[in-house]
């Protein structure tokens, strides 16, 4: 597995890559990797020649009072865990590297101002920003997203289509914990009792679904089910459970095809998502 820094040195093993037609697979990541990254850089082992997995903690993602200078960063034991799962290449530029100067922003207007896009402004933009570039960088033929961040998935799976950019995206599910708790890097923020409050947001989506299954259609009242799971519990806050079409983002009202129920919720100061797609 080779490690590099500099978009040249990446540029070189895509093209040297492409050159044989090998096909490019590019997992990208923001490092403190989990089983959930890890299971995407299988998804591309097994569709990819070469796997180039980035690491990469953009900056332009993060509002000015966020968690960017605390994000974890630990790009030995990720490189480990990246050589065991089969990576041939990481690109792990720095900052200075990726943005020396800048000025232009990719946006999918229509999208960057719903879900995590209303509480979190410029969020998205800093995605698809730095997802266009890393394209532009590494040109894979396939990049592997998790369905973790259903918002990113369809703003990523609109950008692509929007401006015809040369590369298949590919979504894999969301791995979880035993008891429910979707995989993140921010868990490690988490304390004991906060790991415990923080199955509210699972347990909140399967009160969803069941309401859902037992016949409920109409979004307001899944929404309040939703609610009420957090209602009692203290600690955390529910930023926002929202019922929407998986592609547009736009609120459903009334579910009649398959319709994503998505939250972010705080655990103390640590936010987290969550989403289940409800098929009817
Ligand atoms: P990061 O949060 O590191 O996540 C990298 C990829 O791993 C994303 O596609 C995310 O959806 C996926 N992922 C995270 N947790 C997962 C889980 N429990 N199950 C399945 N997949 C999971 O998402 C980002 O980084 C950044 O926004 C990035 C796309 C790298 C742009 O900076």
């Amino acid at each position: 597995m080779k490690v590099v820094s500099t978009i040249r040195e990446m540029r070189t093993s895509s093209r040297e890559a492409r050159a044989r037609s090998r096909r490019i697979g590019l997992v990208p990541t923001m490092g403190a990797l989990h089983e959930g990254h890890l299971s995407l850089v299988r998804a591309a082992r097994s569709h990819s020649d070469l796997v180039v997995a980035s690491i990469f903690v953009n900056p332009t993602q993060f509002g000015p009072n966020e968690d960017y200078a605390r994000y974890p960063r630990n790009l030995k034991e990720d490189c480990a865990l990246l050589e065991l799962a089969g990576v041939d290449v990481v690109f792990a530029p720095s900052v200075e590297e990726m943005y020396p100067a800048h000025a232009t922003w990719v946006e999918v207007e229509a999208m960057s101002n719903r879900l995590c896009g209303r509480s979190r402004p410029g969020h998205f933009r800093g995605v698809t920003t730095v997802v266009s570039k890393l394209f532009h960088i590494v040109e894979p033929d396939l990049a592997f997203f998790g369905q973790k961040d259903g918002a990113q998935v369809a703003i990523l799976r609109r950008m692509v289509r929007d401006l015809n950019m040369p590369v298949t995206i590919e979504v894999c599910p969301i791995v979880r914990e035993a008891d429910g708790l979707a995989l993140s890097s921010r868990n490690l923020y988490l304390n004991p009792n906060q790991r415990k409050a923080a199955l509210t947001l699972y347990r909140s989506l399967l009160r969803v679904r069941e309401i859902f299954d037992q016949g409920e259609r109409e979004a307001a009242k899944l929404i309040a089910a939703a609610e009420a799971e957090f209602a009692g519990e203290a600690g955390v806050r529910l930023d926002y459970f929202e019922i929407v079409d998986p592609d547009t983002l736009e609120p459903e009202p009334r579910i009649w095809k398959t319709a994503l129920a998505a939250l972010a919720a705080f655990v103390g100061n640590t936010r987290l998502i969550d989403n289940i797609l409800l098929e009817p």
